[in-house]
């Protein structure tokens, strides 16, 4: 993305926001390797996030998260990282985040979350009765954990998934070029 000094890309924001798909074409388009933190618990668990959250309990799921990001902290490798939507509360996680890479955060609006996933049958913390209640609440609980770890915000509603990564390449150029 940016020659000669690029870091990882690491990818946050609530469920439905894009992470997975952005870190896929990101990865097409600059040639780099992508992981996806909820898939890699998924192989190195056996099975599905649902059935973790289900026989396991969620706080266990979230220690798996941790112990994913820790490893991928130490690895030497350039690549995009997409995380799942509940990574960035943890306050040990969100510093994790940030020695993996540029955090970049896909802002999105409850609203445009619901309707994404309103027909959703794999996220475990969305069937309720009130999905979109229940959106309002854990994004409101999470909003300044996302902003606090980010070093980059885009805001995803509206916008095309061409727009998104035009948006994120540009951030990130910057954010390489002059940030901290
Ligand atoms: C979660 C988001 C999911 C997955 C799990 C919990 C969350 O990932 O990690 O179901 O707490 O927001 P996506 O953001 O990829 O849906």
């Amino acid at each position: 993305m940016n020659e000669g000094k690029s870091r990882n890309i690491v990818l946050i924001g609530f469920m439905g926001c894009g992470k997975s798909t952005v870190g896929i074409r990101l990865s097409w388009k600059h040639k780099m390797p992508v992981v996806d933190t909820d898939k890699l618990i998924e192989q190195n668990a056996g099975m599905r996030i649902s059935e973790i959250f289900e026989t396991k309990g969620e706080g266990a799921f979230r220690d798996m998260e941790t112990d994913t990001l820790q490893k991928l902290s130490k690895q030497r490798v350039t690549r995009i990282i997409s995380t799942g939507g509940g990574t960035p509360v943890r306050e040990e996680n969100r510093q994790l985040l940030k020695e993996c890479g540029t955090v970049v955060y896909l802002r999105i609006s409850p609203e445009c979350v619901y309707e994404r996933l309103k027909d959703d049958t794999v996220r475990p913390l969305l069937q309720c009765e009130n999905p979109l209640a229940k959106i309002r609440e854990l994004m409101a609980g999470r909003r300044e954990a996302y902003e606090s770890c980010a070093h980059i915000i885009v805001d995803v509603d509206g916008l095309t998934m061409e727009q998104v990564l035009e948006q994120i390449e540009r951030q990130v150029k910057d954010y390489e070029t002059f940030g901290d």
